[in-house]
């Protein structure tokens, strides 16, 4: 069976950007592959964070996993700072990187935005990230577009070390999306969607009530053309909300456009609200049941023990190929 690793960072309200891209095909996959999923506690301290938000978070996180689908039976589930080897395995790296290639990484150059203060850990970021892959010797990712880059640099990383060391990874692979890959903000449908935005209505959550839902929806970007056409280049709002409203349904766009053509974006947006909310109150009815749990913190340790079990074997072979330790 081939394995494959995915995570997601606790840094704010999940929201269907992360679903549609990422999360939803953790589910799909964990049938037919060995899965592992980690909530990375790691990453996300590359910003501040206030602790008790973060700790809430990664929760959240843990909880959201599992009202998707995802089945700690089937997958296992940790958070990443539970298993040192992360960090170690990520020093390793470190010496295998190389700065020029950092400095590169688009999302370093939009968080860092050219400042001497920047955190370190934010130019460090992507290579933790390769640790977290090559330490579960991953085949597969899943992960939404914005990714692309930080695949490519695990890869590299492999890659470079298998050549100038014996065979010491497993080379891994992207999984994307077709639809979903990259979901636009509501208020600017030329950004990401992001849990970071400053205003709400950019996103919905995945823990959004009904009412929320409405008004994000309604109030989303689109054109003054009022024709509900696919076209991300030139009317990249409505074709943001028929891709949301696409996968929610499992209509094609195609089908779409043809059942609102004459149709005003009033309509259509209405619709997509009953659509969305139809998807997602089974989530956050899931969520509630499971996120004061007793289950829930031991669904994580059994999580990490079984993760941890796994990453000390990898990070002794790594430690070997490298003359590490005695
Ligand atoms: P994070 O927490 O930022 O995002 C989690 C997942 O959601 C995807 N995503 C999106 N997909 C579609 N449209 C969007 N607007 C959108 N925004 C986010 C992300 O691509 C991601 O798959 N670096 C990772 C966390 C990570 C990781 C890993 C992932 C750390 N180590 C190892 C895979 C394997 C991240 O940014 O997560």
């Amino acid at each position: 069976m081939k394995r494959v690793f995915s995570g997601v960072q606790p840094t704010g309200n999940i929201h269907i950007g992360n679903y549609l891209g990422a999360l939803r095909q953790f589910v799909e996959l964990q049938n037919d592959h060995e899965c592992i999923y980690c909530i990375v506690d790691e990453h996300a301290i590359t910003l501040p964070q206030d602790p008790k938000e973060l700790r809430k978070h990664i929760l959240d996180v843990a909880a959201l996993y599992l009202a998707i689908g995802v089945d700690p039976q089937k997958s296992i589930v940790f958070v990443q700072s539970d298993v040192p080897a992360h960090a170690e395995l990520s020093w390793i790296l470190t010496c295998n990187s190389y700065t020029g290639e950092l400095f590169r990484m688009t999302q370093f150059k939009s968080k860092s935005q050219n400042k001497e203060s920047a955190p370190a850990g934010l130019l460090m970021y992507p290579v933790l990230m390769a640790a977290d892959i090559l330490l579960y010797d991953t085949d597969v990712v899943p992960v939404g577009n914005d990714q692309k880059q930080h695949i490519e640099l695990t890869r590299d990383l492999a890659i470079r070390v298998n050549n100038t060391r014996k065979k010491t990874f497993v080379v891994p692979e992207g999984r994307f999306m077709k639809e979903g890959a990259r979901i636009m903000a509501l208020d600017d449908p030329t950004q990401k969607m992001s849990k970071s935005a400053e205003n709400i209505h950019s996103r919905i959550s995945l823990l959004d009530d009904d009412n929320k839902i409405k008004k994000s929806i309604m109030k989303a970007t689109t054109d003054s053309e009022g024709i509900i056409r696919f076209d991300p280049e030139n009317k990249p709002g409505i074709s943001n909300l028929l891709n949301i409203y696409s996968v929610f349904s499992g209509r094609p766009v195609a089908e779409l456009e043809a059942a609102y053509e004459g149709k005003g974006y009033g309509d259509f947006k209405k619709d997509l609200v009953q659509v969305t909310i139809e998807a997602l109150t089974p989530i956050r009815e899931r969520f509630n049941e499971i996120r004061y749990s007793e289950e829930l913190p031991l669904i994580l340790k059994d999580g990490a023990e079984r993760a941890n079990a796994i990453a000390v074997r990898t990070l002794a072979r790594v430690k070997n190929v490298f003359g590490l330790g005695f």
